[in-house]
């Protein structure tokens, strides 16, 4: 078992408030590849070079190939037992947040109540030059996508994913729900590089706020140096085993 495993379920055990962040790793085991691993490569783009509203300015069809190639990963893909697990402790305590970066839908597909998406969604399309027709865009589950790029059913410009690209803001709902959410007796982030701007920040605020912190993550972050309890573990292996802790104390 991995170090921390047993200290974390001992403070998850007797928690009433619990809030999780997400990132690209817990959809690892899935098949979908993370964003700065060497599986995140896509042709010879990093995904800095592709998820900006400077880069789809300039070639449109480029990025939306790349969604496109990451819709078709996530539409093939299932929950892992990450998933699973906060799933289930979403329905298990009494105040629970998930705040996930992923737009890939595996936590709502798993049954996860509470879910705060901070960059989008995947399967949400918007129109690029904001006609104004359909302002929370619409949502298209074609995956391959028919016509790249995809164009606006109402004005017939392009279309762009319904996600939030480095540069933008986080939907202020989503940063409000998350800011109150990080007031709990818990705070577990998981799977993330915890590099990008304002997800990285939550786990501190959290600390800061009393909250015990753990982060699951089988590679060093700059986040764990700063949590209570860091644990160097594959999320889809080290939250069941969690899990199963909290069930046998309980
Ligand atoms: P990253 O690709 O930056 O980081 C993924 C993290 O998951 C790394 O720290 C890995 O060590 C870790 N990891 C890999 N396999 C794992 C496993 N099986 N279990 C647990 N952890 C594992 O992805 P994010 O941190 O999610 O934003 O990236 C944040 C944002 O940057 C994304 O939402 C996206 C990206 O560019 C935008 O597109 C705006």
């Amino acid at each position: 078992m991995e170090p921390g495993v047993e200290a974390a379920a001992a403070r998850l055990g007797r928690a009433r408030r619990v809030t999780v962040i997400t990132g690209a790793g817990v959809s690892a085991a899935s098949g979908i590849p993370t964003f700065r691993g060497a599986a995140g490569l896509w042709k010879t783009y990093r995904p800095e070079e592709l998820a900006t509203p400077g880069a789809f300015a300039k070639d449109p069809r480029t990025v939306w190939e790349w969604y496109d190639w990451r819709r078709q990963a996530i539409a093939a893909a299932s929950p892992n037992s990450a998933h699973e697990t906060i799933a289930a402790w979403s329905l298990r305590f009494e105040e629970f947040t998930l705040v996930t970066q992923n737009v890939d839908g595996l936590h709502e597909l798993a049954g996860t109540l509470g879910v705060i998406r901070f960059h989008g969604s995947i399967w949400i399309l918007r129109c690029a030059v904001s006609c104004g027709a359909r302002p929370d865009g619409w949502e298209d589950r074609t995956a391959p996508l028919e016509d790249l790029p995809p164009r606006c059913p109402e004005c017939g410009g392009l279309a762009r994913p319904g996600v939030v690209w480095f540069g933008e803001a986080i939907p202020g709902d989503a940063l409000e729900s998350a800011w109150r959410a990080v007031e709990c007796d818990v705070c577990v982030v998981v799977g993330t590089s915890s590099l990008v701007m304002s997800a990285a920040s939550l786990v501190d605020e959290a600390r800061a706020r009393g909250a015990y912190t753990v982060e699951v993550n089988p590679e060093a972050t700059p986040a764990s140096s700063r949590v209570d309890c860091a644990i160097a573990g594959r999320a889809e292996e080290v939250l069941p085993e969690i899990e199963r802790l909290i069930r046998a104390r309980a």
